[in-house]
């Protein structure tokens, strides 16, 4: 692309008129408008399979911030994935089965509405901190601050007002057999008590090769603390159609940072071997997760941070691989980060419905969520998660699909 998106974006919507405003195909930035809506018809097809990638808008409702919209980015290889720009959700993520056939394979609503308040998170961007912060509060160059309480008695996620609770400017963009969207969010200083204009930026890529890149970036202008995550829910059987708990998961970790009632790390690395904590191997979530070990009481099931085997601070490693036998399909997850949180579903108490219709109980999707470790900004002998002006905060996690037989 020459020029810049926005511009050449204008300019397609005013030649494909008014009527096809409210799916308007942004891939054929590069081409004519003309095949643009052509283009646009064959990413709805559900035999979209082996094209060229797409990405299309349409408009998904309004908050008091203004409207929001929802890409469609179809890969050509039959995935196709929904983000909105309220909270830089991932609504949908569809990939075939080992027969070619496409489920949505995660959790999410169908209109904007129940994602306004999402007590569960689904699909949505974390931050400015991923996971807890004991109290709400945090000492930082002597000065302490206060966040707000939201998880009683700490700060979840970022407080009562984070970052998947604003829309992201967005920018989509084409590039080979890859199609993504930039998002961008600025926090003021001292947003739900964080210190420091926080600019961040998240790219979402779909590859040619089924992967969903999610590459986070963020500096600010004064010293303060940043763990940005993604929150998707996986059922790898499709969305709605019931427990996660026949999945194997394998985690690649060795230990986990066990916590106290309030899920708050005791501040040690424990091993996993010879615990229900123990995903070295492909395990099933369901062997275990009703078992009386205390670190499962405290959660309701599965809802820790593993420390992520690697032998760097910087490389992409596997964290997590997930699978499914019914269906076959798998998705691994690779990153550069210290932790991963799995979180069994513990609180989905059928009170949310969901995008096809069907009601959420306990265990019918799992979040896997690449992070620096809960509370970090409380335990010294943790990976720092402090951001200073000039410093520039980088992460990338990559959820990757396939199948298997
Ligand atoms: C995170 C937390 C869980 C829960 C979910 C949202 O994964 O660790 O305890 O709060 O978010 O329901």
């Amino acid at each position: 692309m020459q020029l810049t998106s926005k511009s050449r974006f204008s300019r397609l919507t005013r030649r494909v008129g008014t009527s096809a405003l409210a799916l308007i195909a942004v891939a054929a930035l590069d081409t004519a408008a003309s095949s643009a809506q052509a283009d646009s018809s064959r990413a709805a097809s559900p035999t979209a399979a082996h094209r060229a990638p797409t990405i299309t808008k349409d408009a998904f409702g309004s908050t008091a911030e203004g409207p929001v919209d929802r890409y469609t980015l179809t890969n050509g290889q039959g995935v196709r994935v929904r983000i909105i720009t309220f909270g830089g959700i991932v609504q949908t993520i569809e990939v075939p089965d080992r027969h070619g056939r496409n489920t949505n394979v995660a959790l999410g609503f169908a209109t904007l509405t129940p994602y306004l308040t999402n007590p569960a998170y689904f699909g949505a961007l974390i931050g400015r901190y991923g996971n807890r912060i004991a109290l709400g509060k945090f000492t930082l160059d002597g000065v302490t601050y206060q966040l707000p309480i939201n998880n009683d008695p700490n700060s979840l996620h970022g407080g009562t007002v984070g970052f998947d609770k604003h829309i992201w400017a967005a920018t989509p963009f084409r590039r080979g057999g890859d199609v993504g969207l930039v998002l961008r969010l600025t926090s003021p200083d001292g947003d739900q008590g964080y210190p420091g204009t926080l600019t961040v930026q998240v790219t979402y890529t779909l590859t040619a090769s089924n992967g969903l890149r999610v590459d986070y970036r963020a500096t600010t202008d004064k010293a303060t603390i940043v763990n940005l995550t993604n929150h998707t829910y996986f059922n790898l059987h499709g969305e709605g159609t019931g427990s996660i708990n026949d999945h194997k998961l394998l985690l690649n970790a060795n230990r986990y940072t066990p916590v106290d009632s309030t899920l708050i790390p005791t501040g040690t690395l424990d091993p996993v071997a010879g615990t229900p904590m123990d995903f070295t191997r492909p395990t099933a979530i369901g062997a275990r997760v009703r078992d009386s070990f205390g670190q499962l009481v405290f959660g309701r099931g599965y809802d820790h941070n593993w420390v992520v085997n690697r032998h760097d601070s910087t490389s992409l490693v596997l964290a997590a691989r997930l699978s499914d036998d019914s269906s076959g399909r798998v998705v691994s997850m690779f990153t550069d980060q210290p932790g991963i949180q799995f979180y069994s579903g513990n609180f989905l108490d059928a009170t949310l419905i969901g995008t096809s219709g069907h009601m959420y109980r306990e265990g019918d999707g799992l979040a896997l969520e690449t992070q620096h470790y809960p509370d970090s900004p409380n335990h010294a002998n943790f990976p720092s998660t402090v951001l200073r002006p000039g410093q520039v905060y980088r992460t990338t996690t990559v959820y990757q699909f396939g199948t298997e037989h």
